[in-house]
């Protein structure tokens, strides 16, 4: 019996672990499966958790309004200590970049447990961008043993770092895992915010914005909401909607600056499921989100990325995605380019899905079967 211990902390996170969950739990003789939530995340967490139903055996209920790089990345240490000695696994799987992420590896590097990184081998090679999670992704990588790549180009990256083939598996990424299962519950039973959401869209084209990097955080944020507001003026017709993410250097400026404008709806974070239902309703999606530019060329969506740089250069060179960053000019012209330019519209929202089959988390529990 192999006793795994799933570990993860964040909204994006559990969305791309829990089918992982599920699919170890697949195999009962063979995998003793453990998940530890860090919470490092608490409501957007939770809400990840309830739809797809997984229930954490250890939960650090870690987050506190605010929290800074320091306390957290200690917390998680020290948190993941007394979890680690308990179930002591085998194997520690981890997810991408974030502070949950890294501190995890440390702590079960300590323990001498193997580390499975998913979502392995993405870089900018710039540590200030994205910020801290480059850095994160980095050392990650050094600790871990083996190495869940979700394209070519990822697993390329991993290889000029002197990692070994043999510890890399090409598997797509677990967030189309996660869309094509959940889009079919979706679609059986939509929930009331849906419903609502619905009559209050009526016929009106919807604009989707999500944002909250770190390295966009103080004059970034400030840029991108006056350029909505320039936005939202030059397209009355248009809705823009934007569930708001909570961390206070986002509510802030947000709240403040887009609040009174007449056609900008901003909304609380939104469950996934519900998330997935507005995304496929969209005309066109403004975001700095990792998830999302993976997620939206499945359900044909442009989408601008409100960055500098990206480690996902595969959207990119499919055409589905175009970055902006977060020049306020840039942002506003490349958006309304995209909504009057109707050959260009349709160009980009040609079904592209460079990021997997929906089969990755089989391929990381055959590939852990067998080590
Ligand atoms: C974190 C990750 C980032 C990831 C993002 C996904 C790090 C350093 N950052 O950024 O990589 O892309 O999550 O969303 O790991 N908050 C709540 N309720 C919640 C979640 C957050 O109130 O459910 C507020 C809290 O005040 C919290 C703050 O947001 O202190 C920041 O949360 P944190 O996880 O530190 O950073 P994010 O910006 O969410
Ligand atoms: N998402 C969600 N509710 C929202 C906004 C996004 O469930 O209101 C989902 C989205 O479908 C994607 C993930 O959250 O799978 C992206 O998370 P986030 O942008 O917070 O983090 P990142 O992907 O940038 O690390």
């Amino acid at each position: 019996m192999k006793k795994i211990l799933v570990v993860f902390g964040t909204r994006p996170e559990a969305i791309k672990m829990s089918p992982l969950v599920k699919k170890f739990e697949e195999y009962p003789d063979v995998f003793e499966t453990r998940v530890c939530v860090t919470a490092q995340h608490r409501e957007m967490l939770d809400q990840v958790l309830d739809f797809f139903e997984v229930e954490p055996h250890y939960d650090l209920d870690l987050m506190k309004p605010g929290q800074n790089l320091y306390g957290l990345t200690a917390a998680i240490i020290l948190g993941l200590k007394d979890v680690l000695e308990d179930f002591n696994p085998d194997f520690v799987c981890v997810h991408g970049d974030t502070s949950t992420t890294m501190s995890t590896s440390i702590a079960s590097f300590y323990n001498q447990s193997k580390v499975c990184h998913i979502e392995a081998g993405l870089r900018t090679n710039d540590k200030w961008s994205p910020f801290p999670e480059e850095i994160n992704r980095q050392v990650t990588g050094r600790i871990a043993d083996y190495h869940f790549a979700p394209t070519t180009t990822s697993r390329d990256n991993l290889l000029k770092e002197g990692i070994k083939d043999d510890t890399i598996l090409v598997t797509g990424n677990t967030v189309i895992d996660a869309l094509l299962e959940s889009v079919k519950k979706i679609e059986e039973n939509p929930s009331d915010i849906v419903v609502n959401l619905d009559k209050l869209i009526g016929d009106e084209e919807v604009i989707l914005v999500t944002g909250h990097r770190r390295e966009n955080h103080g004059a970034g944020f400030e840029r991108i909401c006056e350029a909505l507001k320039e936005i939202a003026v030059s397209k009355p017709d248009h809705k823009i909607i934007y569930p708001v993410h909570l961390n206070p250097k986002v509510q802030e400026p947000v709240n403040r600056i887009l609040s009174d404008v007449k056609n900008i709806l901003l909304i609380d974070p939104l469950a996934y499921q519900d998330f997935i239902w507005l995304m496929n309703r969209s005309k066109l999606i403004i975001t700095d989100s990792g998830g999302v530019q993976e997620e939206a060329p499945s359900l044909g969506k442009p989408v601008l990325v409100m960055r500098d740089t990206t480690e996902r250069p595969e959207a990119v060179d499919a055409g589905t995605v175009v970055l902006v960053g977060t020049d306020k000019e840039l942002i506003v012209s490349e958006t309304l380019d995209l909504l009057n330019n109707q050959d260009r519209f349709n160009r980009m929202s040609e079904l592209h899905n460079p990021y997997g089959d929906g089969k990755a988390c089989e391929r990381v529990a055959k590939f852990i079967m067998n080590v």
